[in-house]
């Protein structure tokens, strides 16, 4: 008998809708044992349960013990987490002279701490299968862009680049990679309207809004063999938008 192929198995968060849940199903339609997450009780989640069936579960990734479940949630079905996809994270436009200490904090758990605490819990899995780790940012951090609209957000976005290259150096000799994808103009069914500005859209260098495939290949990419001596890199998925 040929030996069994073991499926990669693939946490990815946010994927209730919007990119998180296109990442799903391409990595899912590709052949990985993907598990998805989802937070709030809607249509959104209901058809996700359907889709995925026993492998979506609840968590709210602001909650350590949310957290810690949903990962012991994963190990316990498949035995391990060969790659983790951090899809979520909150967006908030507008000055950072009118935005609120609360504004800040928001946006700093939803997007960095989440991130820290997904990493902390899944790390001791990803080590063992020598796994990958990709988390969200926004274009423009290269370059450290100051823009008007999106201060409070980029702000905690930045600070988890600077995790991100820190987690990619702390765990590349244990065979782990940690990547950074960086999405420009990603407008879909719930995106912010800030990413239908015409404005804005006028100015992508290629001509166009990205797609949710479109950051959905570039993180296969990152989880695929072909990446496996890439890591701490934030890859920019936009069109040539912020350069
Ligand atoms: N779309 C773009 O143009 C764009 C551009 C640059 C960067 N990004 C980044 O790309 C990532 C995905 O963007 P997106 O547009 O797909 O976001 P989205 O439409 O806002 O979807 C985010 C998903 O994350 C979930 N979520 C939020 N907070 C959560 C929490 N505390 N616990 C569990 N689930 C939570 C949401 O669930 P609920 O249904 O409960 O809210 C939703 O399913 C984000 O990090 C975003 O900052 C997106």
């Amino acid at each position: 008998m040929p030996p069994t192929q073991v499926r990669t198995v693939t946490l990815v968060t946010g994927s209730a809708r919007g990119l998180g849940l296109a990442i799903a199903r391409h990595l899912r339609d590709r052949g990985d044992c993907v598990h998805v997450c989802w937070r709030s009780e809607n249509e959104c989640a209901q058809a996700l349960r359907d889709e995925f069936g026993e492998r979506a579960h609840r968590a709210d990734l602001l909650s350590p013990e949310d957290v810690e479940a949903l990962v012991a949630g994963v190990t316990n079905a498949e035995g391990r987490i060969d790659h983790l996809v951090h899809a979520v994270g909150e967006y908030v436009s507008g000055p950072a002279a009118e935005a609120s200490p609360e504004d800040l904090r928001r946006m700093w758990r939803s997007n960095t701490e989440s991130a820290f605490l997904l990493m902390n819990a899944t790390r001791s899995a990803l080590r063992s299968a020598r796994g990958r780790a990709v988390f969200f940012g926004c274009s423009g951090l290269e370059g450290f862009r100051a823009r008007r609209i999106t201060a409070i957000y980029a702000s905690a976005k930045s600070a988890l680049r600077t995790l991100v290259r820190a987690w990619a150096l702390e765990e590349a000799p244990h065979g782990v990679t940690v990547n950074m994808v960086s999405p420009g103009h990603m407008p879909h069914d719930d995106a912010h309207p800030d990413t239908l500005d015409t404005d804005r859209l006028e100015k992508i260098p290629a001509g166009r809004p990205g797609t949710p495939d479109d950051i959905a290949q570039a993180v296969a990419h990152l989880c695929s063999t072909a990446a496996e001596y890439t890591t701490g890199t934030d890859l920019l998925v936009t069109g040539g938008w912020m350069l």
